[in-house]
This record gives structure tokens, sequence and C-alpha cells, in this order.
């Protein structure tokens, strides 16, 4: 079965997430995901029933708004989006131009869909004062409603009952996990995230980041991190610090999109970090996990 994937959202980890799934302990009480984003990673959680409970979050409101009505209202919200994608015809650039006005004044969670489906690259910008200022992509007109039908309420099956949606900063999030959970955090990528990120609505500081890391090991709690990556010879950002004693991992992740466009082709590499408690709950930490057909990770020492 194809994974719901209901968002469009550059940075997803959708191409990932099967993989990281391999390293689930059993049994995890909550799934926690405070970077969520298109929240690749709990849906297909979700989808292998590899938890109990799901707590989503992301600093993002209005996008956090968009995932409760895919959860609560999912019938009205593809009704509504449906609308607009019809509405456009023969005037599309206007169109995504008045949505976009008119999303940035009230936050609508149809407007958002979308603008997300319509703009270049999935990509979330905005400017100074905050607004989502992506431009439409001239070649597509969005995600064709049944697609999106089929993703939305896909996805509402996965989260109804299960998913507790919150829009906070991720400390906030994750501070009621415990050691039979499971935190998984994919943050903004570091080489943008220590200035103004237009990709997203905050930056993050590392050293903060870093300091919330050490304080679930105190409190035992298993996680994941994916930080930062390599496309071909180029690594963006630096390892997180050996202090908080995590394993690193290397999953290929596919070729970068803009490396494909630019007529070059690299391979991403993302460094996936395992936290000590998970790796102790594991019965074997594998080399790769090739032998499957899956993506290749490898162990990277720290
Ligand atoms: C790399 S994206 C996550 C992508 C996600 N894994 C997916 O599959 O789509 C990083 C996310 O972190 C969010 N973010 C940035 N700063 C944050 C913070 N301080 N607390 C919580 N979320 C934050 C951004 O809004 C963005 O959605």
């Amino acid at each position: 079965m194809r994974l719901p994937h209901p968002i469009p959202y550059q940075g997803s980890k959708r191409w990932i997430a099967k993989s990281l799934l391999h390293f689930f302990p059993k049994r995890i009480g909550t799934l926690f995901e405070p970077f969520a984003g298109s929240a690749a990673v709990t849906l297909a959680a979700s989808h292998c029933e590899s938890a109990s409970s799901f707590q989503l979050s992301d600093i993002n409101a209005p996008l956090m708004t968009l995932w409760n009505a895919i959860i609560e209202s999912p019938e009205s919200l593809v009704n509504d989006y449906e609308r607009l994608w019809q509405q456009q015809h023969g005037r599309e650039a206007e169109f995504f131009n008045e949505i976009r006005a008119e999303f940035n004044r009230t936050h609508k969670p149809h407007h958002f869909l979308f603008l997300l489906a319509r703009c270049t690259k999935a990509a979330v910008r905005y400017n100074r004062k905050g607004e989502f200022n992506n431009s439409p992509d001239h070649r597509r007109k969005g995600t064709n409603p049944e697609r999106v039908r089929e993703s939305v309420l896909g996805a509402a099956r996965l989260l109804k009952g299960r998913a507790c949606v919150r829009a906070c900063d991720y400390r906030e999030a994750i501070q009621d996990a415990g050691p039979k959970d499971l935190v998984y955090m994919d943050p903004p990528y570091q080489g943008v995230s220590r200035e103004r990120d237009q990709r997203y609505i905050s930056g993050l500081s590392i050293e903060e980041f870093s300091d919330s890391l050490a304080e679930l090991n105190r409190r035992k709690v298993p996680y994941i991190v994916s930080y930062d990556g390599q496309t071909g010879e180029k690594l963006h950002g630096e390892t997180l610090p050996a202090r908080l004693d995590l394993t690193r991992f290397e999953v290929v992740a596919g070729r970068s999109s803009t490396e494909t466009l630019l007529g070059r082709s690299s391979v991403t590499v993302e460094s996936v970090y395992f936290s000590h408690s998970l790796v102790c709950k594991l019965p074997t930490v594998p080399k790769n996990i090739m032998e499957d057909g899956n993506l290749p990770l490898f162990e990277n020492a720290l």
C-alpha cells in the first residue's frame, strides 16, 4: 500500500521513513514528532502500528491547524480544496496571489493546503513580517483533487483517535516523553538554522537543541534525530556533540532535487543519530539493511 502523504512539504522524510522504522523498539508507548512538517515518520509508524499513540507538533501554527483539519474534518477540507483547485483555471497566477493574501489574513487550512500544492517546490517561505511569500509554480496546477482526497482520507484513517496535534516549540512538546516512548526529531537544517531560515517559520539554536537532547538522555527517553546531510562531496553542518553519546548513521536518501535540476547527479546522504537508550533497546544494531532490498544505512562511529 502506498502511504498517504497529504501535505506536500520540502524536506519531507517520506523517502527514509520506512527505513527508520526498522530501528524502532517493539511496543512504543507514544511516538513524539515535535518537528512534524508533513509528519512522514508518524504516518509510516501508524501504518505499521509501531506505537499506541502519537504526539504531532510543530512551531508552525497554521501547519498544525491544517493537520487538525486533516484528522478531524477531512471531507470538508478536501471539498474546499477541490473548489479552490477548480476556481483557479484560466487565471492561475492571479488566483494563487489572492489565496495567498487571504491565507496571510486568516490562516485557513484549505488555503494553506492549496498554496503548498501550487507553490514552487512545495516550499514554505516567509517574509520578514512572517507572511507566506512563495510564488506559484507556473508549470503545474497543483495536485489533482482526487489524489488529495485519497491522501487526506488515508492520513485521517491512520491518525484519527490516535494522534494529538499541537502547535508549540519542540522543547515544550517533549516534556512528557518517558522511557517507554520514542521521540523522532527532524529539526531545520543546520546550514540554514543559525540565521533566519526562510524555509521554516523559526530558526533553531544548536546549543539549546543539544541541551534538550542531554535532558532526554538524563530521563532515559529513546530518540532518533535526523540532522544535516551530505550531497555528493558537500557536507552540510557539523555533527552533534560527542558528549551526547549518540550513534551516527548515514542513510542514503536518494538524489538531491536541486542537484538534479542543475544537471549534476549527487546522492543525498542523511545523518541519523540514535540515542544511547535507543541503542540499548535494540537486539542488535544492523550494519546495513540492504539484505531486504531497502535503503543502505551505514554506521559511522562518532
Ligand atoms: C525539516 S522540517 C521537518 C520535516 C518533516 N520531518 C517531514 O517529514 O515533513 C523541520 C520542521 O521544524 C519546524 N520547526 C522549526 N523550529 C521549530 C521549533 N523551535 N520547535 C518546533 N518545530 C520547529 C519547522 O516549522 C519545520 O516544519
